[in-house]
């Protein structure tokens, strides 16, 4: 089977104008809005919807108020949508809707899906650097951001209780791959062999259940990462950690709390796998959250010496 990504990101709010605004000023555009909640789109299709918390149409929650309701993974062949079905449905009962996507629950209790991907293939031109002796860029200004607009979505986080729980559903039921981990603490996972860094990032917390922690979108570069920030703090919005880069997946990185019921993350120049990769394993430290971030005290954007440059 083939699962590309999330294709759509369904949330539960409390307070849906609010929702709205940030998503807004998030740069996401909005497709539909109304009593109903609002749908929006990355530039290449994929989806974030919010829904009041109480609509009864919504998975049940995770957790209490504003929240992750559903995930709905894109799948590349409709053949694949119906090898998941049989998988899951061995032990869960698994609707079919009349568009053909599949809704089930993952064993997190999280409500999930599966359909058809109509994600376009996106192609961003290269940022062009001028490097000492090399200039790249002449007589040719670069760009400048005044504010961010996500392509696609790249990843969601979670703490959960037991990550070889979510580890076995995911790796062992529906092919998701191990890219790196922190033994018996956390495990990033993609969800197929070539492709993004994670997908999926769960974290072991105090908790008997789990807390969505993030939801994450691809800008083009760090420079978009940089002009989406200070333009939703411009708009009264609160950082969570960043502006940063981080060690594992390489990404830069500035995570905003929003009224979604976690963090939104602008993410930049993530590593992408192939088969061929092996997994690392990675003591959990500040430094390994980070290469560097602002707005951190000196114990925690404190390189390491994994850290160190290539050259
Ligand atoms: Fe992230």
């Amino acid at each position: 089977m083939s699962i590309l990504g999330i294709e759509e990101a369904v949330f539960g709010v409390t307070d849906r104008q609010k929702a709205v605004r940030f998503l807004d000023d998030f740069g996401l555009k909005r497709t539909r809005s109304g009593k109903f909640g609002a749908n929006y789109n990355c530039v290449d299709g994929t989806v974030v919807k919010i829904r009041d918390y109480g609509n009864s149409s919504l998975p049940k929650a995770i957790g209490p108020k504003s929240n992750i309701r559903e995930v709905i993974w894109g799948v590349e062949r409709k053949s694949d949508i119906k090898n998941i079905a049989d998988e899951l449905s061995r032990d869960r009962s698994v609707e079919y809707c009349k568009d053909g996507s599949i809704r089930t629950v993952d064993d997190m209790g999280l409500g999930i899906g599966f359909k058809l991907s109509i994600r376009k293939k996106i192609k961003v031109a290269e940022t062009e650097f001028n490097y000492p002796g090399n200039a790249v860029r002449k007589d040719n200004p670069a760009t400048f951001y005044e504010r961010a607009i996500p392509q696609c979505i790249s990843h969601i986080v979670f703490g959960v209780p037991d990550i070889q729980i979510v580890e076995k559903f995911y790796c062992g039921r529906l092919g998701f791959r191990v890219t790196d981990r922190y033994p018996n603490r956390g495990v990033f996972m993609r969800s197929a062999p070539n492709g993004n860094h994670h997908n999926l990032f769960v974290l072991n917390i105090d908790s008997r259940k789990p807390k969505f922690d993030h939801l994450a979108f691809k800008v083009n570069d760090i420079h978009e990462v940089i002009g989406g920030g200070q333009f939703l703090t411009k708009k009264g919005w609160k950082t969570r950690v960043g502006p940063g880069r981080h060690y594992i997946s390489s990404a830069c990185f500035w995570y905003f709390v929003s009224p979604l019921g976690g963090a939104l993350e602008y993410c930049a120049d993530e590593d992408i796998m192939t088969e061929k990769w092996k997994p690392r394993s990675f003591n959990v430290g500040p430094e390994i959250f980070s290469e560097w971030t602002f707005n951190a005290d000196s114990t925690f954007r404190a390189p390491t010496a994994s850290s160190k440059s290539k050259r």
